[in-house]
């Protein structure tokens, strides 16, 4: 078959490529290797900043979201039995975040793609992309309902996440891939109970980091920091809860609310971030070329900043011929994925408990926590971070 581009990946990032691409009348076909229920299901993000939310209302994906969505002006830092509001609101004129699970954007974009008709293709395999060196001819192997299939496309988008077949299929010597992993991952529950508090809280605590953040009015999301290799298994729903309620304790009428944990797993954590974002007539968006640790809550929108530039470029070149746009794709990018990497790093560095760190750090960090909870200027820094820097001008 023959398109113009062909995606890889019905993440966020192929979704909404391929959405963005359709209104500006480009023809796309998308394949997943995973089932149509699997990735409507699949439990990650929960965090839109407002760019993300506005794009997905002002495209026409938005009805659900805003009827469902819970909107926050600030988060809580709790450290030393107490908390310390960050107030977006007074500190970025206004800005919001949104808390609408990913699986519910992902609904949302299957739907609107079925609905108009669009190719979609689920449960692929041997996903193999050729020939999209410079001057190359890009097509994209796979097998579908055990028939092998081939698309023919101007360019390819790789937005298959961390784990898909694009990026390795760059010459190595084309990349440069620059990593950090950290010696924890997050243990992460869904559970029958009402958020304990209406805006999300970041507790430092001896014993490591918790977060406690919300899917709905009636469910909330918690994460515990966890030693990287550790086994779901040692983790009773007891010992989950008692080990919260001692990481999130907090002086006067605090209580952690809680109830029947339905889902639970833990997901490491690295930082990585590939050089250039793009080789020849492929280009990578998404987790396909960038991941950071959940503590900033990027990761989903980095994905959308991404593909929202890549959309522009696609769309000048089909107008103009132009691929003026397109050759700046990665360049464009990376200003925003690496402040998104400084940002994740720096709050993850901020609000976990690091092994090799001793008595000094700790009080280094309760310092950094005073600093940024007293200082008008630093609480700016982590707001306008957190709601999610301007759109780069491109
Ligand atoms: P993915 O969502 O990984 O999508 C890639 C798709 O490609 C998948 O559907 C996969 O099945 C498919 N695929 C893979 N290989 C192939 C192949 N060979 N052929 C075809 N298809 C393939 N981000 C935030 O912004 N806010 C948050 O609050 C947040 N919280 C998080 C909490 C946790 C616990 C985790 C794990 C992540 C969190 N993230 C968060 C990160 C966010 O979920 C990801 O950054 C986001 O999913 C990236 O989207 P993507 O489309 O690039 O990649
Ligand atoms: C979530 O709601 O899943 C979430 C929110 C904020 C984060 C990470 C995850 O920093």
């Amino acid at each position: 078959m023959r398109t113009q581009i062909g995606i890889v990946g019905a993440g966020p990032a192929g979704l909404v490529l391929a959405h963005l691409l359709h209104l500006q009348g480009i023809e796309t076909v998308v394949i997943e290797n995973r089932s149509r229920k699997y990735i409507e299901e699949r439990v990650r993000a929960g965090l839109l900043e407002q760019g993300t939310v506005d794009l997905l209302i002002e495209t026409g994906v938005g009805e659900r979201l805003k009827r469902e969505c819970l909107t926050h002006h600030g988060i809580e830092l709790r450290f030393n039995r107490r908390g310390h509001r960050i107030d977006f609101d007074d500190l970025t004129g206004g800005k919001t975040v949104t808390i609408y699970a990913q699986q519910e954007v992902i609904k949302d974009l299957v739907g609107a793609r079925l609905a108009a008709g669009l190719p979609l293709f689920f449960e692929v395999e041997d996903v193999g992309v050729h020939d999209f060196g410079p001057n190359g001819k890009p097509t994209i192997g796979f097998r579908a309902a055990g028939k092998d299939q081939t698309i023919q496309c101007d360019y390819i988008a790789g937005c298959d996440g961390f784990h898909g077949i694009c990026r390795p299929s760059v010459p190595a010597a084309a990349r440069m891939e620059f990593i950090r992993d950290y010696p924890f991952g997050w243990l992460g529950i869904l559970a029958y109970a009402p958020p304990s508090s209406d805006e999300l809280v970041y507790c430092y605590h001896d014993r490591g980091f918790a977060l406690l953040t919300m899917r709905t009015k009636q469910v909330s999301r918690l994460y515990l920091q966890v030693p990287h290799d550790e086994d779901i298994e040692g983790w009773s729903d007891d010992r989950i809860w008692s080990e919260l309620r001692q990481r999130t304790v907090a002086d006067g009428d605090w209580k952690l609310s809680e109830g029947q944990i339905f889902q639970k797993n833990i997901a490491p954590m690295h930082s990585f971030v590939v050089e250039p974002m793009q080789y020849g007539r492929m280009f990578l968006a998404g987790d396909a070329a960038h991941i950071v640790p959940p503590t900033g809550a990027k990761g989903l929108n980095l994905a959308v900043a991404d593909v929202r530039i890549l959309a522009q470029a696609l769309s000048e070149f089909y107008k103009t011929s132009s691929t003026k746009l397109l050759d700046r794709y990665s360049e464009i990018c990376l200003r925003r994925v690496w402040k998104a990497q400084r940002f994740s790093w720096w709050m993850t560095s901020m609000l976990h408990r690091f092994d090799t760190d001793n008595a000094f750090d700790r009080r280094r960090q309760i310092a950094e926590l005073d600093y940024v909870t007293s200082s008008r200027a630093a609480r700016t820094t982590l707001a306008e971070n957190y709601v999610g820097l301007p759109w780069d001008p491109v």
